[in-house]
């Protein structure tokens, strides 16, 4: 649990309205909230996605799990508790540009339920849809195409709790979308993802 600290604070209310910055970039703020084992294919999916979007005139944005952790989350490790933190800072932070009218993804391993529903939740109760997809590609996969060199690693004992080999990882129940990338291509994927924002009325369809 966090502890709240920040006292005396007062919420300051902006004179420009989220509706009116979607209207300035013809499409509605969102989060993409992409869990999955590391080698799954979230940030592939997640970068093919952002190039297909800006390519269609969209703005849109990757917040990456090994990126945020050369920045803003460089003092967290690996420890249950430390991926809660991590998970709960990179969900304000997605509803903060979710808010900002950004498509925004987010590619994290995300293992635990609770943090991902909080993110979930935090989202609902800004009025910000919140869309899971799920990388179910089998581990099998991921450590067969170990991109980098990772589950060789943890399988020779040099990192300790790697998810799916001895830290666990809790498949979200009700995810909107769920791909399995030993079966469909980045490129497919993301246009599947593309029809469904389009169906959710995040982006319009192409005249
Ligand atoms: S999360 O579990 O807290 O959501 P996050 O997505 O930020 O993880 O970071 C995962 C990335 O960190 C992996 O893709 C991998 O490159 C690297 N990594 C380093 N140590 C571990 C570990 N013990 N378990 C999983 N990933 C690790």
């Amino acid at each position: 649990m966090t502890q709240i600290k920040a006292t005396n604070i007062t919420w300051h209310e902006g004179h420009v309205t989220r509706q009116e910055r979607e209207h300035l970039l013809r499409q509605k703020g969102c989060t993409i909230w992409f869990t999955g084992l590391s080698g799954s294919g979230k940030s592939t999916l997640a970068y093919t996605l952002e190039h297909a979007l800006v390519q269609r005139g969209h703005l849109a944005y990757v917040l990456d799990g090994d990126n945020i952790r050369h920045g803003l989350n460089k003092n967290l490790g690996f420890s249950a508790e430390d991926r809660e933190e991590n998970i709960r800072r990179i969900s304000e932070v997605a509803k903060l540009f979710a808010d900002a009218g950004i498509i925004t993804m987010t590619s994290f391993i995300s293992p635990y339920r609770k943090d991902r529903d909080n993110a979930r939740r935090l989202h609902e109760q800004a009025g910000l849809p919140f869309i899971e997809v799920y990388l179910a590609t089998p581990i099998e996969v991921c450590e067969q195409r170990d991109p980098k060199g990772l589950y060789k690693k943890a399988r020779a004992g040099e990192i300790k709790q790697f998810t799916g080999i001895d830290d666990p990882y809790e498949p979200p129940l009700h995810p909107e979308l769920v791909f399995n990338a030993a079966e469909v291509s980045p490129q497919q994927a993301a246009a599947d993802l593309l029809n469904y924002l389009i169906r959710r009325d995040i982006i319009l369809p192409e005249e």
